[in-house]
């Protein structure tokens, strides 16, 4: 899912890439205000984020009750009090229990090879078409489309309108809020048909595990069913997308040099696509919110009950207290450190080890077939195609 960051920021004109943000020095917790006036406590260390996305007195299910505050920047699907991400304690773990097995590592790793297959056939297509072309169209967003439709047993025609849906799941708040409510309430309802429709004719899809596990459970709410599948559809496509896209926009911009060894070694292509997990956050939005319904300590620093706080994964990354200075200057290096790109905790993405090996076997490869691939527009004239929290580039025109 993109990470559901909440606080937000428009890119203005100019807006550099995303390697190249700056984050201030993490330190102490300290209040701040979000664009929309609502305060909130803001953490930054390595240690205190981890320690609030660890602690259950810090929820998410407090955020989205009718009187909550207001976070700007959440709409769509994302908003959704029946969203897995913003259920708390039994609600949550329920749901978590219909879908951990099947994303453990070892239960990834079997599908390496029908992923691969899928990454050598985008490969085979490009290699047929004519160039200059859009890697963006022709690489970075049919891979993951392809990957998450075979995984969630998608026809063709859902295929072709998951696009659709995610630009109202992920909006980036520009959609009329009518135009936004039939969209979302369409894609409910294709959610909805699918459950029923494993329900009745099971397949090896996972759907068809997720109902099972789901109705062998008891008790799970089936708005929450949907918007979970709903949610694995669309986040399960347009984060990696994003990361595809902003890492190849920098390693083909800016760090040709390492094209030569990601190509040759799978392994090292794995220990990359973890430091650009690490080091390119999926958009402007700093921090993920939860709220404390209890007085607590963070850090040292007393934060009351009723507190809004964001624990900002990307200054927690740079932490100089447990990662490296320069963390860009060697692609190759292994992290000091879990990464906390995909969250910590309770709600730790469930994905985490399918966007790793994509990731993976996507620049291995793309690498390995087209040495000599670079850029065919200059970097700093990327358009970008704004998401709820995320921003990727519209569009990265190659040659070879
Ligand atoms: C590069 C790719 C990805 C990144 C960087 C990413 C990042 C994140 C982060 C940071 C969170 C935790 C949010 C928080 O605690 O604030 C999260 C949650 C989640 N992610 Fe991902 N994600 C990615 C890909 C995926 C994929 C491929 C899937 C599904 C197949 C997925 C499904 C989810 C789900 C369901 C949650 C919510 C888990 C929960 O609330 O228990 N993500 N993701």
């Amino acid at each position: 899912m993109s990470c559901p960051a909440d606080a937000h920021v428009r890119p203005g004109p100019s807006t550099p890439p995303l390697h190249r943000l700056a984050f201030d020095p993490p330190g102490p917790p300290r209040p701040v205000e979000l664009p929309d006036g609502t305060r909130a406590w803001l953490v930054s260390r390595y240690a205190d984020v981890r320690k609030v996305l660890n602690d259950s007195r810090f929820g998410r299910a407090q955020l989205h009750t009718p009187d909550s505050p207001s976070l700007s920047g959440e709409s769509g699907l994302v908003s959704s009090a029946d969203l897995i991400f913003n259920q708390d304690g039994e609600d949550h773990l329920r749901l978590r229990r219909t879908m951990r097995r099947a994303f453990t590592p070892r239960a990834v790793a079997r599908w390496r090879p029908w992923i691969a297959t899928i990454v050598e056939q985008r490969l085979d297509e490009l290699a047929d078409s004519a160039h200059p072309m859009d890697l963006v169209a022709g690489f970075t967003l049919p891979l993951p489309v392809a990957v998450i439709s075979r995984l969630m047993g998608l026809d063709t025609e859902a295929r072709e309108r998951l696009r659709h849906w995610s630009q109202y799941a992920f909006s980036d708040g520009s959609h009329p809020e009518e135009e936004m409510a039939s969209a979302l309430a369409e894609f409910a309802a294709f959610g909805a048909e699918l459950l029923a429709e494993r329900r009745s004719a099971p397949g090896e899809d996972l759907t068809s595990v997720l109902v099972a596990a789901a109705d062998a459970e008891g008790g799970v709410p089936e708005g929450q069913l949907v918007d979970l599948v709903c949610g694995l559809v669309v986040g399960g496509h347009d984060s990696t997308m994003t990361m595809l896209g902003n890492s190849l926009l920098y390693l083909l911009g800016e760090r040709p040099e390492v094209w030569p060894r990601l190509g040759a070694d799978e392994q090292a292509a794995g220990t990359l696509a973890e430091r650009l997990l690490h080091l390119i956050p999926l958009g402007d939005d700093r921090g993920t919110a939860r709220y404390t319904a209890t007085d607590t300590e963070v850090g040292g620093v007393a934060i009351p009950a009723g507190s809004v706080v964001l624990a900002d994964c990307g200054m927690a990354n740079r932490d100089p207290d447990v990662f490296a200075p320069r963390q860009l200057d060697d692609l190759f290096a292994p992290l000091e450190a879990p990464t906390l790109a995909f969250g910590a905790g309770a709600h730790y993405c469930l994905g985490a080890w399918l966007a790793r090996l994509e990731l993976q076997l996507a620049l291995h490869r793309l690498a390995a077939r087209f040495p000599g691939l670079r850029l065919a527009q200059p970097a700093d004239t990327v358009e970008w195609h704004l998401g709820t929290t995320s921003r990727s580039p519209r569009r990265i025109v190659v040659t070879w």
